[in-house]
């Protein structure tokens, strides 16, 4: 028997209120507005890579934090493990028991370190807070993440700006892997890194994955990227998912003519 789907998403849909058009002149506003993710259905197995792949503005990020539980959809569902997430506000999704087992990295990692907290800060607040860890449990697990993601352990006193950018992202890799999670959302996680730093965190989020049978949804600009790490990718167009399939496949035959066309606007695959 086919174990049921880690993750599974059906119909999903988010929108933002953009600025009202003025009517009667200009007596009343008519609201406007945006659907950013729109019918959008997929599924996440257990340990899988999925790749989400498009261009610019198309809702990538606004589906991530959708799944992470950071933000409200408007219709649609979202099972985790076979719970339901999508029926509780984004606010009391903060404290519910499934919680730390969906965590998620986001784009900047500076951007999204607290300045004033040491890394050892970063990583055990959502221990306290998720897992309720007591002093000594918390510090063996933020030493354990530290490990984990090859930071060294006098690292974990100082604080961002005394960070490289690598050592940035692997305090936030840490900080969403402390807790366990069994399924990891990856918003561009290396697109502000320089090139040969970037290598050393994709081959460190492959080999967790692996170790540690993640789930991971990577959203990624990068299909050269994408292609290495992701064994299946989803295409999104417009908030919803035009193409979806193995990833080599997909991208070196791609039969749906805007993959072809993102495909084509790639300079060369790195291997
Ligand atoms: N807070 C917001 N208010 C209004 N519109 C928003 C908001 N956030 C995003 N949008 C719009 O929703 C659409 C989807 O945005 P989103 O950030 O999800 O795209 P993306 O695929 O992640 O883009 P990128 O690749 O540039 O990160 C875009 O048109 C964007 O301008
Ligand atoms: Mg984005």
């Amino acid at each position: 028997m086919a174990t049921a789907p880690l993750l599974v998403v059906e119909d999903l849909a988010a929108r933002y209120a953009l600025a009202g058009t003025p009517v009667l002149g200009g007596l009343f506003h008519r609201q406007r507005w945006l659907r950013a993710v729109d019918g959008v259905s997929f599924q996440i197995a257990r340990g899988e890579s999925l790749g989400l792949v498009g261009e610019s503005g198309c809702g990538k990020s606004t589906l991530a934090t959708l799944i992470a539980r950071l933000g409200d959809p408007l219709s649609g569902r979202i099972l985790f493990d076979g719970a339901e997430l999508a029926t509780r506000t984004a606010a009391s999704a903060a404290h519910a028991p499934w919680r730390h087992r969906i965590q998620m990295v986001f784009q900047d990692p500076f951007d999204s370190l607290d300045p004033r907290r040491t890394v050892f800060e970063t990583i055990a607040l959502p221990l306290r807070h998720l897992l309720g860890l007591g002093a000594d449990a918390l510090h063996q697990c933020v030493l354990e993440a530290a490990r984990r993601v090859q930071l060294s352990p006098e690292l974990l006193q100082r604080r961002p700006h005394e960070l490289s950018g690598g050592q940035a992202a692997r305090v936030n890799i840490a900080r969403a892997l402390a807790p366990g999670p069994d399924l990891l959302i990856l918003d561009e996680p290396t697109a502000a890194l320089d090139v040969s730093v970037q290598a050393g965190v994709l081959a460190l989020l492959d080999r967790l994955r692996r170790e540690l049978g993640l789930a991971m949804l990577f959203v990624s600009h990068d299909l050269g990227v994408v292609r290495l790490l992701c064994e299946r990718v989803l295409v999104m167009r417009e908030g919803r998912i035009v193409d979806e399939g193995p990833a080599r496949q997909l991208f070196d035959q791609p039969r749906h003519p805007y993959t072809a066309a993102l495909a084509a606007a790639v300079p060369r695959f790195s291997a």
